[in-house]
């Protein structure tokens, strides 16, 4: 997807520097070339062997290197990208950006190019809420420079809330879709973000994660769904520009900027939370809900008193799919689940589409080997009326924006 795709990635100093080197991992994976530019600032975070080593390339840090300039100038280093990316982008690197400073060589390439910058804010709370960071940003998107992220969450400096730096995966996602042409590519020097709004004015839900079902008050049953697939639809489903609520069980992934989080445990109250944002042009059922529930949780931790192991009584949980295709004139206009199997893939998954009354069904292979559980790629085939069509092995990521684009594409056609 990204092969060939060369990306000039500025590193300025923040805390959240060290997800920038998995990112180039990634990235690299992917088959994109990076080449890197550190800030004073970065370095203090990450080291230029470390970046040099992962990106297998040498590291720029020096405006006015006599030998990076006779190896390749300031102004050819940020032309010879597709596009730069600055991850960590800093309170000050992005006041620079928006003020036309040049004082070093990051600032200078940002300035200097005509590709386009995405950048991936990272910065505290109060400084990401502050007047004039809010004036820097939107002089910058007012420009076309792209934007991915902050998220919200616990920061390093102990305070919580927006300005945490948006996850890999995230960046990765932001970076394909650009590429995919999802985002137009607009240059620094003028023009709108040319984002291709196709589910603006239209709501989604998406349910992700595993769902957690109490024992006792300390013990669960759980599932292994990392919830890496539910997040990267609602995200693609909210870059097209769905008002999109996402239905988490519990993750250990950061809440999608934009978009609506809810956070629950069980099944019931995942499905508490769905049948709330009803009603909506299009539900996509991704979490991994526990099909059973301990009949009666007990209100004590449970003890061993030497009467053996306690019998588990089970009872089934609601399915949530099922009573979202069963909501009369509050069904989503597109029902969409899918399922995991470990044989008969397709087989299993064509049944359920009929069992559950959804719309569309994406089956995926879960069995051990695959890797797919907890996994970054995907192997789907989608079931809907008129029969299954197979998608070649892709990343969550490339799986969550050809959905959307598939959901968009129908929910036009209906008008
Ligand atoms: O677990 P199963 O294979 O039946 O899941 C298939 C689909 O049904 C998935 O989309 C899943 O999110 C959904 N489901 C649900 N509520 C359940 C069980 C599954 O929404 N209790």
């Amino acid at each position: 997807m990204l092969s060939n795709k060369r990306i000039l990635l500025i590193v300025a100093g923040g805390i959240a520097a060290y997800k920038t080197l998995e990112l180039i991992r990634r990235l690299r994976e992917r088959g994109a070339s990076v080449r890197c530019i550190l800030t004073k600032g970065g370095a203090q975070f990450v080291t230029p062997l470390s970046l040099a080593a992962l990106s297998g390339t040498k590291v720029y840090d020096d405006l006015f290197s006599l030998t990076d300039e006779a190896e390749m100038g300031h102004i050819e280093l940020s032309r010879d990208a597709d596009l730069l990316l600055v991850a960590p982008a800093t309170a000050d690197i992005l006041a620079k950006m928006a003020t036309g400073m040049a004082d070093d060589l990051a600032t200078t390439a940002l300035l200097a190019t005509d590709k386009p910058v995405l950048v991936a804010p990272a910065m505290n709370v109060r400084m990401w809420e502050h007047a004039a960071t809010r004036i820097n940003i939107e002089t910058l998107a007012g420009r076309g420079v792209l934007r991915v992220g902050p998220g919200a969450g616990d920061m390093a400096c102990g305070e919580f809330g927006e300005g945490r730096m948006a996850e890999p995966d995230e960046i990765l996602g932001a970076i394909e879709a650009f590429f995919l042409g999802e985002v137009a590519p607009v240059t620094p020097s003028g023009g709108a973000p040319g984002r291709t709004r196709t589910l603006k004015g239209r709501k989604a839900l998406v349910t992700s994660g595993p769902t957690i079902e109490a024992i006792d008050p300390v013990r669960y049953i759980a599932n292994r769904s990392s919830g890496k697939q539910g997040h990267a639809i609602a995200r693609a489903l909210a870059g097209l520009g769905a008002e999109t609520t996402l239905v988490s069980g519990p993750t250990g992934l950061a809440d999608p900027a934009g978009i609506s989080v809810i956070h629950v445990e069980s099944a019931r109250e995942m499905l508490a939370a769905c049948r709330q944002a009803l009603p909506v042009d299009v539900a996509v059922c991704a979490a991994a809900v526990s099909d059973w529930r301990v009949g009666e949780e007990a209100g004590q931790k449970l003890k061993k008193n030497g009467g053996g192991p306690p019998a588990l009584a089970l009872t089934e949980n609601p399915d949530i799919l099922k009573t979202l295709g069963e909501a009369g004139n509050l069904r989503p206009g597109l029902l969409i689940g899918f399922a995991a199997e470990t044989e008969k893939v397709v087989e299993h998954a064509k049944a359920k589409r009929k069992k559950k009354g959804a719309d569309w069904i994406l089956a995926n292979d879960v069995s051990p080997a695959t890797g797919t559980f907890g996994g970054d790629a995907n192997v789907i085939h989608l079931i809907d009326d008129s029969g299954v069509e197979d998608w070649p092995r892709m990343s969550k990521e490339e799986v969550a924006r050809r959905l959307a684009q598939r959901i968009a594409e129908n929910i036009a056609a209906k008008g």
